[in-house]
């Protein structure tokens, strides 16, 4: 199958076509390109499936283009649900809401809930308005690798898979939607992300982050391997950390990157180091395409800690999977 890339009014319609008949479309978001399919086209969903070769017990959220399309998807739009809604939508959040009947089981991979998300990006909403029905989508990689966060990354890990990338250029926020489980007693964080747990707490009044392993079907995707690049890739606890470790692999003859704020950057040198920018918000809008940069030009990766809380606290819950949980500090 010809991969097409292709952006404007014509590129849209096009893409509706294919989602009216059954198929499957890359298009833009503000936090990750999605692998779209009509949401209640459970054949259509199933091809998602077969062309990130993601495991199938893992469910997809639906991105709708204005409220009226939520309503077929949830049995109960609750309090909290709106009150969120109010704050955040469009934008970088997900609501995990009972499910109606309507939504198939190859969405919600059998689960009693759906996710809800309405995107921000223009072209994600006028492509979704085009299509006339709610869009499940995961992000557009190969399941497991680094999400994509521009169309020539779709298309390094799709090409040949699917019929079409609607380009909407480079994505604002940079990482995928934080999650927020409205289905339990206390709402619950299953993912971080821009919308940060400070935020929400602001507007709900208690909020749970989920830190601990998953066994059970609560949030199936936060078992498996995430974020993975394809080098060996390390956390650093801080610049000294790292230059040690830098020059260990040089030692071995390796050429490792060090992937680093940029205020970090100024201790480290410029040999062998990349920065992800300034403030937070760069940060996050980079880190993704970092990651892939590295992963074809080094032979390791090196992360500097970006610390705990708001918008880099949710960078490292990705970049702490990215590495398997590996971490280096200073030799004793
Ligand atoms: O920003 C985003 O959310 C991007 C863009 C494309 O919208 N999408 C995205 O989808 O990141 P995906 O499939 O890569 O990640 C969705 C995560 C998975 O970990 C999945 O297990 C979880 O959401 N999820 C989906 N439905 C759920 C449900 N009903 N209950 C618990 N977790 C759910
Ligand atoms: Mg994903």
């Amino acid at each position: 199958m010809e991969t097409e890339i292709a952006s404007g009014r014509g590129a849209l319609l096009r893409g509706a076509e294919i989602i009216k008949s059954g198929g499957v479309v890359a298009f833009p978001t503000e936090t990750v390109y999605g692998l779209g399919a009509d949401a209640y086209n459970a054949d259509a969903v199933a091809e998602i499936y077969r062309a990130k070769g993601r495991p199938s017990d893992n469910p997809l959220i639906v991105h709708i283009a204005d409220t009226e399309q939520a309503e077929g998807l949830v049995t109960e739009f609750s309090d909290a649900a709106r009150a969120v809604a109010k704050a955040f939508m469009p934008g970088p959040v997900t609501l995990i809401l009972p499910k109606s009947p309507a939504v198939p089981n190859a969405v919600s991979a059998g689960l009693p809930t759906v996710g809800i998300r309405m995107p921000s990006h223009e072209v994600a909403r006028e492509f979704i308005r085009e299509c006339g029905v709610p869009i499940a989508a995961p992000s557009a990689n190969v399941s497991a690798h680094i999400s994509p966060t521009s169309a020539a990354h779709v298309y390094e890990d799709l090409k040949g898979r699917i019929p079409l990338i609607i380009d909407g250029g480079e994505c604002g926020v940079g990482i995928e939607s934080t999650i927020i489980d409205l289905s339990s007693d206390v709402p619950t964080i299953l993912r971080p992300g821009a919308v940060t747990e400070e935020m929400l707490t602001e507007v709900l009044g208690e909020v749970t982050t989920f830190r601990g392993e998953v066994k059970v079907a609560k949030a199936p995707g936060m078992k498996y391997k995430h974020y993975a690049p394809k080098c060996d890739t390390v956390v650093a606890d801080g610049p000294d950390a790292a230059a040690a470790e830098y020059a260990a692999r040089r030692a071995e003859g390796k050429r490792y990157l060090i992937l680093a704020r940029e205020s970090d950057c100024k201790a480290l040198g410029r040999e062998g180091v990349l920065s992800l920018g300034k403030t937070d918000e760069e940060v996050c809008r980079n880190v993704y395409g970092a990651l892939r940069y590295a992963e074809k030009h080094a032979d390791g990766i090196i992360f500097v800690d970006l610390g705990d809380g708001g918008i880099c606290g949710s960078v490292m819950n990705r970049v702490n999977k990215s590495a398997g949980g590996c971490r280096v500090g200073l030799p004793k």
